[in-house]
């Protein structure tokens, strides 16, 4: 069973997550290109510098987007840690899908708004797509939060560094047996402390 995301899977999850803050947050000159170009006003050079480098990254986060849509249908993905209660797995499935749609629909709105001055494409671009991945990150990062200091799981590591042996083991003995994770890893030190030898020189002693 697959127990992490493959190291490009996790190379590109990060890298789609830096070109994707850079498109969101240095947004400022893409506020005023679309007033100029939609008012057939003409367009100062540096604008025109940042609408390119936008428009680049953009079409990156696209082509990087279905690289990475390819590699899930073949690499496959871990399967949610057992803790999660099926509610909260349904929303982190659904969460998930939707940003692959918006990696896909988002860039194609702007190349509609860039190479076709379609100004419906535009208004979707900067309007509720913007708003939906906004609040899809919101919703993705907070998840991800509450795995890792709630349910203590090793969530993050399968996208990060990697699951460690032990911890390989640990999801693996919860998943078999469908048990909440966190309740294992406090029940199963305890249960084999002590050697069976000991366990027997104790019921001795008892009944003597
Ligand atoms: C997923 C990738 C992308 C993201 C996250 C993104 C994000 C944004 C944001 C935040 C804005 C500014 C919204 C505002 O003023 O509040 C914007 C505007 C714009 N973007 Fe993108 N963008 C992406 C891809 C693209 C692509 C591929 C192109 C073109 C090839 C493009 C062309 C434009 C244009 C023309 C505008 C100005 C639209 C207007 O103000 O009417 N974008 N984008
Ligand atoms: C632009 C921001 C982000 C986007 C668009 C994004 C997107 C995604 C997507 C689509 C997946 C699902 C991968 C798949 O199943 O194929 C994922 C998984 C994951 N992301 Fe992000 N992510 C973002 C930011 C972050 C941040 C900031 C963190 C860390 C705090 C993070 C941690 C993770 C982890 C741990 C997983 C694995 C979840 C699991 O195993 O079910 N992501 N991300």
């Amino acid at each position: 069973m697959k127990t992490e995301f493959s190291i490009p899977q996790r190379v590109l999850h990060w890298l789609m997550v830096v070109l994707l803050a850079f498109n969101l947050l240095a947004s400022d000159a893409m506020g005023a290109f679309g007033r100029l170009y939609f008012g057939d006003q003409p367009i100062p050079g540096d604008i025109a510098f940042a609408a390119n480098i936008h428009a680049t990254i953009g079409i990156a986060i696209l082509v990087l987007g279905l690289l990475r849509l390819c590699l899930r249908f073949v690499q496959g993905v871990p399967p949610s840690p057992a803790v999660e209660p099926p509610l909260l797995r349904f929303v982190a499935k659904l969460c998930h899908f939707a940003f692959y749609a918006i990696f896909i629909i988002m860039p194609l709105a702007g190349i509609g708004a860039f190479f076709f001055k379609n100004s419906a494409a535009a208004f979707a671009h900067i309007g509720w797509m913007k708003t939906l991945l906004w609040l899809l990150i919101g919703l993705h990062v907070a998840g991800v939060l509450v795995h890792q200091f709630y349910w203590k799981t090793d969530v993050l590591k399968r996208m990060t560094s990697g699951v460690s042996g032990r911890s390989d083991r640990v999801t693996l003995f919860a998943q078999q047996f469908d048990q909440p994770l966190v309740a294992r890893q406090v029940q199963a030190p305890t249960a084999m402390k002590a050697p069976p030898s000991a366990r027997m020189g104790e019921a001795r002693s008892a009944m003597r």
